[in-house]
């Protein structure tokens, strides 16, 4: 049975792997202070277009938001999200572990607004309230939207003006880096945001995401951040194999085309039947809203991730390819719609 429901379902891209199993044998010294991490430095600071940043490479997403966002703020400060932010949802409290809230808002299509920051803002006007410091937002958002540059800079410029630092969680930021529509690019972060990950987990590696601090207030002393959470991988040349694959010519890019290419393929299928979504994504993820009897058969052939019920009769289900998702398994699962609705 053909699984869409997430895009680290896979090992690694066939590329990275080969590096891996390439530079097996070779001895590096430890922690990241290798060879191979200073060649992978070296290209995506390149392909940010900027010298004066810092970029440490790190394993998960969980681990990379918890170090990145624990590490700036002062006791009595908080993170800003929406209600559907990864912080919030689905990272099991680790940032309010660190005595840091996190703060939220409504969503719209998954992304931030000015209003819910404002409306913030408003609320903890004083010290009884948590200070809010840190606006957290994801690219792809967790329903496969993306932030516009024009959305970007608005928040960007509401951040600078309310001296907020504005991290982005890049886990998917290869497939919102290659959605037709996006006009964000790497560099447009670097300028916009005081931090940002670029994700690798889903996007190519077996693991890895690559931290970019931006914002001098948060480069000092930054590794003993990561050793003191328990994040300094022993084994740091692992990162810097995988992430100098991903970016020394375009791979990381074209991973991401892949993953969008093959939803579009389950969204032609889709839209062929009018069906709605749960937001307009255009990336590697696809919430469909389906008839209930309609998931259950989809899911004698496909495994589905079901999401929010949207009434009586139907859900929205949530379909995810991934950099290796194969094209048969996408024209296989339009064959299926085909035959319960055609
Ligand atoms: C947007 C986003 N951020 C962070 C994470 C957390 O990554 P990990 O499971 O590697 O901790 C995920 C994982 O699903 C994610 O979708």
């Amino acid at each position: 049975m053909y699984s869409f429901a997430s895009d680290y379902l896979e090992g690694a891209h066939p590329r990275v792997l080969a590096a891996l199993v390439e530079s097996n044998a070779v001895q590096t010294p430890g922690y990241s202070l290798d060879e191979y991490t200073q060649k992978a430095i070296e290209v995506m600071k390149k392909e940010i277009g900027r010298e004066d940043i810092d970029i440490h490479l790190l394993v998960g997403g969980t681990q990379t938001n918890l170090i990145m966002i624990s590490s700036i703020l002062k006791p009595y400060q908080a993170a800003i999200a929406c209600d559907t932010g990864h912080i919030n949802t689905h990272e099991t409290g680790s940032i309010e572990a660190t005595g840091h809230k996190v703060v939220t808002c409504p969503h719209h299509d998954g992304k931030v607004t000015l209003e819910g920051l404002q409306a913030i803002l408003d609320q903890h006007s004083d010290e009884h309230w948590v200070m809010p410091k840190l606006v957290y937002l994801s690219q792809t958002t967790e329903l496969g939207t993306i932030y516009t540059k024009a959305e970007l800079t608005a928040i960007s410029q509401f951040c600078r003006a309310h001296d907020l630092y504005l991290y982005v969680d890049g886990a998917r930021l290869a497939s919102a880096l290659a959605q037709k529509e996006n006009d964000v690019t790497l560099h447009d972060l670097a300028t916009l945001c005081d931090a940002f990950y670029i994700g690798a987990t889903k996007c190519g590696a077996l693991f890895g995401e690559g931290l970019v601090l931006v914002h001098d207030d948060l480069k000092r002393d930054f590794r003993f951040n990561i050793k003191q959470k328990g994040a300094l991988l022993a084994k740091g040349r692992l990162l810097g194999i995988q992430f100098y694959e991903l970016f020394k010519d375009g791979l990381y890019y074209e991973v991401g085309r892949h993953s969008n290419d093959m939803a579009d393929i389950l969204r032609e299928g889709l839209d062929k039947y009018h069906v709605s979504y749960l937001a307009p994504s255009l990336s590697n993820q696809v919430f469909p809203i389906l008839e209930d009897r309609m998931i259950k058969e989809i899911q004698t052939s496909f495994v589905v991730t079901v999401m929010d019920k949207i009434d009586e009769t139907h859900h929205a289900i949530r379909l995810v390819t991934s950099f290796m998702t194969p094209k048969q398994a996408c024209l296989d699962f339009v064959k299926k719609l085909d035959d319960l609705l055609g």
